[in-house]
């Protein structure tokens, strides 16, 4: 169908549907709080599911916790998804993710209400635990919808608090009966926050995302011995404190000098005994290393690991990793990439071609269906970030990409 005569989106509709989603964990500085699986994620998600049952869809829960909602609620032909996730970081914004969800649920809307016909049913889904925030690896939730990971390894996942996922999935009762891996979607397609700066910078409302860079994350756990901060010559100490340090500099550097697409993170540490006067016994960190380039990834891995060998040697430290994430590189189905540009174009909007730095649902859809994404900018680049924002504008032209995707997609008449 030519663009000209599709229906079109309501943006205050989308907005409304936005700002009160982010209602709930409200950190009262523009942010939201929803870390997986806790009690606000709780309410979030039976928010947006009394929204879907509003909308006459279907709503199913799996086993891992996710939510689909199907329309026609009897349809049972493979859908077009859209979708994402609603949990956030801690110190999250109100759109990364959820704006995926609430788009989707405003196509649908948008559809149903035009009375057209189309040949195959659609699908919005909400992913749990896309941040890995609270249960790593990120995207836990659609890479067990994919078949990614065995379902009972990921239910006995522990939280960087101590709980065990499956255990939390029960107690806010979103421990669903449908199975998972779950019923492979004709296509999916994602709209999300660029969440970096590159949109913004080139003058461009739309991106159409080419694929996902690889993501590694580990742990790293540092042994040294704790001993008084006055007393102990510099040449004595076996500083876990200092090792920490010194692996932080290091990726920073590393990454600097790689260049291309390569970045590095030491996002967690945590010493102890954690004193001003003690010198630390254990320090524990976390590393997220990131590029579009597989073999690059994998050197940039090498690279600390030799590293950490030099400095568990020099400190006389014991130092341990543990692997938390480790996806590789994912490119998007190139019929799908030429759609979003497509309509993106015939919208009147500028659009450009980029790859995704930030982790998504739809890496894990694209292991099972034809898979894309839009994106639309980030003011200043900022995510993971309660200051995350958008343009009102921006969100409208990404909703009408994604309705004009689907439509396509889903064969609207
Ligand atoms: C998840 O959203 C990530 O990119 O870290
Ligand atoms: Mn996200
Ligand atoms: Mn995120």
């Amino acid at each position: 169908m030519s663009v000209l005569h599709a229906p079109t989106i309501d943006l205050d509709r989308l907005l409304w549907r936005i700002g009160a989603l982010a209602a709930i964990g409200d950190t009262g500085d523009g942010g939201a709080c929803r870390l997986a699986l806790t009690d606000d994620d709780r309410v979030g998600r039976e928010l947006v599911a009394a929204w879907m049952d509003e909308l006459d869809m279907r709503v199913e829960v799996d086993a891992i916790g996710n939510i689909r909602g199907t329309w026609p609620a009897e349809a049972q032909d493979p859908p077009v998804m859209m979708g994402s996730h609603i949990d956030t970081v801690r110190t999250g914004g109100i759109l990364d993710g959820n704006l995926g969800v609430l788009a989707g649920l405003e196509v649908v809307e948008t559809i149903a209400a035009s009375g057209r016909s189309i040949e195959r049913p659609l699908c919005v889904a909400v992913f749990t635990d896309e941040e890995g925030a609270r249960y790593p690896p990120d995207m836990l939730g659609s890479l067990a919808f994919v078949g990614g990971i065995d379902l009972e390894a990921a239910l006995g996942t522990v939280g960087i608090d101590g709980s065990v996922l499956g255990e939390e999935l029960d107690r806010i009762g979103f421990a669903g009966a449908f199975p998972c891996p779950g019923p492979v979607p004709h296509s999916y397609v994602e709209l999300h926050i660029e969440q970096g700066p590159v949109l913004e910078a080139d003058g461009i409302t739309i991106g159409a995302v080419t694929g996902v860079q690889g993501i590694s994350w580990q742990e790293v756990v540092i042994r040294g011995q704790s001993n008084h901060a006055g007393t102990t010559p510099m040449s004595h100490r076996h500083d876990a404190g200092y090792a920490a340090g010194a692996v932080t500099t290091f990726v920073r550097d590393m990454a600097l000098e790689m260049g291309g697409s390569q970045v590095a993170t030491v996002g967690r540490i945590s010493l102890i005994p954690d004193l001003v006067n003690v010198v630390a016994n254990t320090a524990t960190l976390t590393v997220d290393l990131r590029n579009t380039d597989g073999p690059s990834l994998a050197e940039a891995e090498r690279r600390l690991s030799g590293f950490l060998d030099e400095l568990a040697q020099a400190e006389g430290v014991t130092i341990e990793t543990r692997s938390l994430a480790e996806f590789d590189p994912v490119d998007f189905d190139p019929d799908i990439v030429d759609l979003v540009e497509r309509t993106a174009g015939a919208l009147g909007h500028t659009v450009s071609r980029m790859p995704s730095g930030a982790g998504h649902d739809a890496q894990m859809l694209a292991r099972v269906c034809p898979t894309g994404m839009v994106f639309v900018p980030s003011i200043a680049g900022i995510s993971h970030n309660p200051a995350e924002a958008t343009d009102r504008d921006d969100l409208g032209a990404g909703a009408a990409v994604l309705l004009g995707v689907v439509s396509e997609l889903v064969g609207l008449r």
